[in-house]
């Protein structure tokens, strides 16, 4: 007699976990003037998904950031989130007159946020430099502080804006690990503007290439992390991702 093996008909009984949308961005136009930096620009980000965003200099990386963060009033079309946003920029803009432990939990309505600066300096790796002032940091030290504000914060959507650009590559290094480690153990949706393609390969689920106001190439990364460089799928999305950005892998465009 046959036997019935439970085969793929089993997966098929299970439903797949419903995608959910936290950002979202239909015709998006930005206009400086005569100029159209975003033009008609459309965005889905999911719940817990890591995007990165590429793009010349110029392309209007940080304008779909000030755009997603609620920090521009002047774009036009179509953008919702859901949930509560927090931007670490480039420079981490800390407020030189108070402490580190201050600037975490400048803004923030809790009942005890010396508890929740701690934390967080804690998660980063900061707790001895808490009572410091901003101006005696390290860069890598401060852009730690910079993720910590970010992440007291709880974000359903973390839009980092190249916060890794000024570090030196061994700082660079261990950023990138806490910043992996942050994200699965919080998983806020994040979007990291970045022009290093290899930071990009070695953190996000997707690549965006962002040119004349639009997303002009995806890229969907299923290599399991932590990645190395040398992955045989990413040397070949290199590829693509550079001539995405008009240049050759050999750095001639
Ligand atoms: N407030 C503004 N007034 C006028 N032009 C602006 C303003 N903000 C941005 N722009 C212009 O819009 C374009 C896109 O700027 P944006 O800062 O978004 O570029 P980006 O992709 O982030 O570049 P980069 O990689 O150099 O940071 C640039 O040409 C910039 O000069
Ligand atoms: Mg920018």
């Amino acid at each position: 007699m046959a036997t019935r093996v439970p085969g793929p008909l089993t997966l098929q009984e299970t439903p797949a976990p419903e995608r959910q949308v936290v950002a979202s961005v239909q015709g998006l136009t930005r206009r400086f003037g005569e100029r159209t930096v975003l033009d008609r620009l459309d965005l889905e980000v999911a719940r817990g998904e890591f995007i990165a965003l590429l793009g010349r200099s110029g392309s209007g990386k940080s304008t779909l950031l000030r755009a997603l963060a609620g920090l521009d009033g002047e774009a036009e079309g179509g953008l919702s989130v859901t949930g509560s946003v927090a931007v670490a920029f480039q420079e981490p803009r800390l407020v030189p007159w108070k402490r580190v432990h201050a600037n975490i939990t400048l803004g923030l309505a809790v009942p005890n946020p010396k508890e929740n600066a701690d934390a967080a300096l804690a998660e980063v790796g900061l707790s001895e430099r808490a009572g410091a002032w901003p101006l005696t940091l390290s860069g890598g030290e401060a852009q730690r502080a910079s993720l910590a504000r970010a992440l007291v914060r709880e974000p359903d959507l973390l839009l980092l804006d190249e916060p890794f650009s000024a570090l030196d590559a061994l700082t660079r290094i261990t950023i990138h690990q806490l910043v992996l480690q942050l994200w699965s153990a919080h998983r806020p949706s994040v979007l990291l503007v970045t022009h290093d393609v290899d930071e990009a390969l070695l953190l996000a689920d997707r690549v965006l290439v962002l040119d004349a106001g639009r997303i002009a190439h995806e890229s969907v990364i299923s290599a399991e992390r932590p990645r190395h460089r040398d992955h045989p799928d990413l040397t070949s999305l290199r590829t693509t991702l550079l001539s995405a950005l008009g240049v050759s892998p050999e750095g001639t465009s």
